[in-house]
C-alpha cells in the first residue's frame, strides 16, 4: 500500500482529495486536529488525530505509515479572522508547516504538495493572474500562505525537499456522490449561503457590495469544482512520483462569474428563489479574481470536467440536502 500523509484530510477539500487519492490506489493518511475539520469526513483511509506544532507527534506517524509522499492542506482560511488575530495564523499556519516540513525532511518523505491560494496575489484588479504574477498579499491568510510558500523554496535547496504549490481561486462544489461535502461553521463562503438563504437556514443572502466596477456592480470570482481541483492534486504527486521540477500551478477556470451571476444560477438550478439583501462592501475584498489557467491544462495534462455553475451548484444543492457531520 502506497501512503500519503494528508494533513486537514478531516476538511472540505482535503476529504475530497482523499476520496480521489483512495481512487487512484492510494492509502490517504488524514493527519487533522478537528480544529475546523470533521472526524466523520474521514472515510477513505485511517485517521490520526494531531496538531502541526506537535512534533512529536508527526515523527511518530510518519514512522507509523512511512509515507512516500505528504499533501498539505491543514491551515486556517479565515481572511477576516487573519486580519484581526494575525498571529494566529503566523502560528497555526507558518510555524506548523515548519514543524511538517522538518519532520517530513527527518523521515526521508521528500514530495510534498502544497495548497496555497489565490489571495496571495493580493488585489491586482484587472490583470489576469497567472503563475509569474508579483505576489502582493493584503491579508495575514495571503501573508502566511506566501511565506510557507517560501520556506518550501529554501527547503528544496537546503534539504532535497521537493513539491508543487497549487493556488486555489473559489472553491465549490461537492462530492457528487455526497459522500463528503463542505461543511463550515461558522460558513462564511457565497455558494453554502446562498444555499442556506434559499431553503430558510438564513433570512436572506447579503451581497457584499454592489458598487464595484465590474459589469453588474458585484464582485467577481473564479469558481472550480472541488473534485476538478483535487483531481489536479493526483497529477501533481504524479509529476514528483515522476522526478518532474518542483512547479507551481493557479487552479482556477480562467472565467470569472459575478456574485449575482451566481444568486441567478442558483435560482436557476434549485428552482427556488433566493432571498437578498443589498448590504457594503466586505473589508478585504478584491474586485475581480480571475486565474491565468492554462499551465495547469497544459503541462499536467488537468482536465476540468464539473467546473461549471450548474454543475458546482448542483453538486453542492445535493450535499446540502443530503449530507452533514456530527463532531
Ligand atoms: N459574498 C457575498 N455575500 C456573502 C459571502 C460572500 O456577497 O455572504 C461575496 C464576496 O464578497 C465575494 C464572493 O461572494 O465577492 C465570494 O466570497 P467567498 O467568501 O465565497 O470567497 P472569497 O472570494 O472571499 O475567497 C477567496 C478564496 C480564499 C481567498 C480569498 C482572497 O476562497 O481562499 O478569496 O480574497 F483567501
Amino acid at each position: 500500500m502506497t501512503h500519503i500523509l494528508v494533513t486537514g484530510g478531516a476538511g472540505y477539500i482535503g476529504s475530497h482529495a482523499c476520496k480521489a487519492l483512495a481512487a487512484a490506489g492510494y492509502t490517504p493518511i488524514t493527519y487533522d486536529n478537528l480544529s475546523t475539520g470533521w472526524q466523520d469526513a474521514v472515510k477513505f483511509g485511517p485517521f490520526e488525530q494531531g496538531d502541526l506544532t506537535d512534533r512529536a507527534r508527526l515523527d511518530q506517524v510518519f514512522a507509523a505509515y512511512q509515507p512516500v509522499a505528504v499533501m498539505h492542506f491543514a491551515a486556517l482560511s479565515q481572511v477576516g479572522e487573519s486580519m484581526q488575530n494575525p498571529g494566529l495564523y503566523w502560528h497555526n499556519n507558518v510555524a506548523g508547516s515548519l514543524s511538517l516540513m522538518q519532520a517530513a525532511v527527518a523521515a526521508g518523505c521528500l514530495d510534498l504538495v502544497f495548497s496555497s491560494t489565490c489571495a496571495t496575489y493580493g488585489d491586482q484588479d484587472n490583470v489576469v493572474l497567472d503563475e509569474t504574477c508579483a505576489q502582493f498579499p493584503i491579508n495575514a491568510y495571503g501573508a502566511s500562505k506566501r511565506a510557507i510558500e517560501d520556506m518550501l523554496r529554501d527547503f528544496e535547496g537546503a534539504y532535497g525537499l521537493r513539491h508543487v504549490i497549487f493556488r486555489y481561486f473559489n472553491v465549490a462544489g461537492a462530492d457528487p456522490e455526497a459522500q463528503v461535502g463542505e461543511f463550515h461553521q461558522p460558513e462564511t463562503h457565497l455558494i453554502p449561503l446562498i444555499l442556506d438563504a434559499i431553503d430558510g437556514k438564513r433570512d436572506a443572502l447579503t451581497i457584499f457590495g454592489t458598487d464595484y466596477d465590474t459589469p453588474d456592480g458585484t464582485c467577481v470570482r473564479d469558481y472550480v469544482h472541488v473534485c476538478d481541483l483535487v483531481d489536479a492534486h493526483v497529477l501533481g504527486l504524479n509529476w514528483l512520483e515522476n522526478g518532474k521540477e518542483s512547479r507551481v500551478f493557479n487552479l482556477g477556470t480562467g472565467t470569472g462569474f459575478s456574485v449575482r451571476e451566481v444568486t441567478d444560477q442558483s435560482a436557476a438550478v434549485t428552482n427556488r428563489a433566493v432571498p437578498i439583501v443589498e448590504g457594503p462592501r466586505r473589508p478585504g475584498d478584491c474586485t475581480r479574481l480571475v486565474s491565468g489557467s492554462t499551465r495547469a491544462v497544459a503541462e499536467l495534462g488537468w482536465k476540468p470536467t464539473r467546473s461549471t455553475l450548474p454543475q458546482m451548484i448542483g453538486d453542492a444543492w445535493r450535499w446540502h440536502q443530503t449530507g452533514h457531520y456530527d463532531k
